[in-house]
């Protein structure tokens, strides 16, 4: 077993679209305020329906939570219908931006327009946390290459200058929204290195192996002790389990407990 790190997590609550009344979600955040957390030891990001952010920023005295949206525009145009531009966000104190959520790549985005999208929030000072995730995974190791193709797609064009400031979530799809599945951690291990190979080799051997790199998939009260303490990952991207506030408080819990020692 590996020996559980000490490094600060970066916990994602990944809201999706709900809750579908504004009343329930603003009675979540005040729940979740009252959650103890060790600003040291976790970064907590709440992601809710960007409908609810302008509300969300009116209660944001006294939480240590910052805030990311779930998407964003590709560019900072003020005529395209339905998009939500970087300044728009930025003005309701939105510092993160989920970017190529596998949820909106059913919905047609590919690797070219994810691309766009983080360079667009990296200009505007908005921290893109990318998804990367294969749909299913083969003996033959072509998910690998799977993966290799969208790293390579979506970060061509972004400068080491910027790229440091990615935040990375892998979320195999095949694990986002299921209760059995979850990644193993020896297999998760393995994938975040090949991650960080393919990353050294755009960037160099700092950014690639100091990148942060979070888990997201299936991330419940069952599985996430394990997951932190046998794993290398810097975090996790949490959906269903986040948006309950009782259990993300006792997810939140665990993150923070003493790593047990390990017996030689
Ligand atoms: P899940 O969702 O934790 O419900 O699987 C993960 C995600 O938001 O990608």
């Amino acid at each position: 077993m590996k020996k559980a790190s000490n490094k600060k997590k970066i916990v994602i609550a990944n809201w999706k679209s709900q809750p579908s009344d504004i009343n329930d979600a603003l009675k979540n955040l005040e729940l979740i305020k009252k959650i103890k957390i060790d600003s040291k030891k976790i970064l907590p990001i709440l992601c809710p329906p960007a409908i609810y952010l302008e509300a969300f920023n009116k209660k944001y005295k006294g939480t240590v939570y910052k805030f990311g949206s779930q998407n964003i525009s590709i560019n900072n145009d003020s005529e395209t219908t339905g998009e939500i531009n970087p300044q728009m966000l930025k003005n309701l104190r939105v510092q993160y931006s989920i970017i190529g959520h596998s949820d909106r790549r059913i919905l047609g985005e590919d690797n070219t327009i994810i691309s766009q999208k983080v360079s667009n929030a990296l200009k505007n000072k908005i921290i893109p946390i990318v998804c990367l995730g294969e749909e299913k995974r083969d003996r033959q190791g072509e998910y690998l290459r799977f993966l290799e193709n969208q790293i390579k797609e979506i970060f061509h064009n972004i400068e080491a200058k910027d790229f440091q400031k990615v935040v990375i979530a892998y979320e195999p799809v095949w694990a986002i929204g299921k209760n059995i599945d979850v990644i193993d951690t020896h297999q998760l291990n393995q994938t975040i290195l090949f991650i960080r190979k393919i990353l050294v080799g755009i960037y160099d051997r700092k950014l690639g192996m100091s990148v942060k790199i979070l888990y997201g998939g299936s991330v419940n009260l069952e599985n996430v002790k394990a997951l932190n303490t046998e794993s290398d990952i810097d975090g996790f991207l949490i959906g269903r389990a986040s948006t309950n506030p009782h259990v993300l408080k006792d997810i939140l819990k665990i993150l923070q407990e003493k790593p047990e020692k390990v017996k030689k």
